[in-house]
């Protein structure tokens, strides 16, 4: 299949007819903190390297932090409903983090202040106050469609309840049980409708990302892929999740990845990584975000060859059907 395709890129016919052609994603944590020119600009330069979907978080800078319970500033959402539109015209969705283990971490708000990063996950409390804020941002209605954010297909490609909910690996299975919990509170919110998918937020590497338990969760759509380092990017290490999420059912996305590594690497190298990696996201079919770091930025040093890099990804088959979810935008 995989061969068919390039040789129908080759000769000009469009991959799409023959089926599902991987895609590329970027991530811009703090979009809702754009004004309109930047949302322009970041918009037209993704839209002009094929990117198809970009991440953002609910939280930032300026964020829906609540500092206790039931109390919302919506002030990022109002935000997003603006970004949505303009993401739109270019032909790009959302995919949205409703919350992250950063912020457990750094205290950010009354779930880490509280809670911390362990018993967030398990102390009933928490749980029933994260239900609540899924519940209350897919309930938000954007005045510039009419419609909740769970009724907007439209703009919306998917949720995930919580950015590296795993992150360090500590307790996978307290996480699965929550993250399984989340996902069908996010599909509940979603009137079980499935125009918008619903997944999880990786976890800090491509094993922390996807515990067992994962795979047989029947609210997840989609399994995010997180990784940053040469050995977890290999078709090697990709490959068999790919037979693994097949089996299960479960669409695999790498929704975080860098060939900077943190800025630290020559202009050579990187130039070489991204090449490298996504190549071996896309031999393996799995459509990837980047994390737009360091030199990636528009603009950057290193963003011709992540335009390059982008639009490829489009000549290869994809190993899991995105279309119904990406469709209406090319
Ligand atoms: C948007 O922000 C940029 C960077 O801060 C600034 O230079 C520009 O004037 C702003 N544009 C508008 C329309 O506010």
């Amino acid at each position: 299949m995989k061969g068919d395709l390039h040789l129908a890129c080759l000769v000009g016919l469009a991959a799409k007819a023959l089926g599902a052609s991987s895609f590329a994603g970027s991530e811009l944590y703090y979009a809702a903190g754009l004004n309109t020119t930047q949302q322009e600009y970041l918009f037209s330069n993704l839209q002009d390297s094929g990117i198809k979907v970009l991440r953002v978080w609910l939280e930032a800078d300026s964020t829906l932090k609540g500092s206790e319970p039931g109390v919302w500033n919506d002030e990022v959402l109002n935000r997003l409903d603006d970004v949505m539109v303009t993401a739109q015209r270019y032909g790009i969705k959302l995919w949205i983090s409703i919350h992250s283990y950063n912020t457990l971490l750094g205290n950010g708000d009354f779930y880490g202040a509280w809670y911390g990063t362990s018993d967030f996950y398990t102390n009933n409390d928490a749980i029933s106050y994260f239900k609540n804020r899924i519940a209350h941002v897919l309930s938000h209605a954007n005045p510039n469609n009419g419609k909740t954010w769970a009724e907007s297909p439209e703009y919306i490609f998917g949720f995930e309840a919580q950015n590296e909910a795993d992150q360090p690996n500590t307790h996978p299975d307290t996480t699965v049980t929550w993250q399984c919990t989340m996902a069908q509170a996010l599909k509940t919110a979603l009137r079980d409708s499935p125009s918008i998918l619903v997944g999880t937020g990786g976890g800090g590497w491509v094993d922390s990302s996807l515990p067992t338990g994962l795979f047989s969760c029947a609210a997840l759509d989609v399994l995010a892929i997180h990784a940053y380092g040469a050995a977890d990017l290999t078709t090697t290490k990709l490959g068999p999740r790919v037979t693994q999420a097949q089996a299960a059912g479960k669409k695999l996305i790498l929704q975080e990845w860098g060939g900077a590594d943190g800025g630290v690497l020559d202009a050579a190298a990187r130039d070489a990584n991204p090449r490298s990696w996504a190549d071996a996201a896309n031999q393996e079919g799995i459509p990837w975000m980047y994390w737009q770091d360091y030199e990636i930025g528009v603009g950057g040093v290193d963003w011709e060859t992540f335009q390059e890099v982008a639009k490829g990804t489009g000549g290869y088959a994809a190993a899991f059907d995105f279309l119904p979810w990406l469709d209406g935008l090319e």
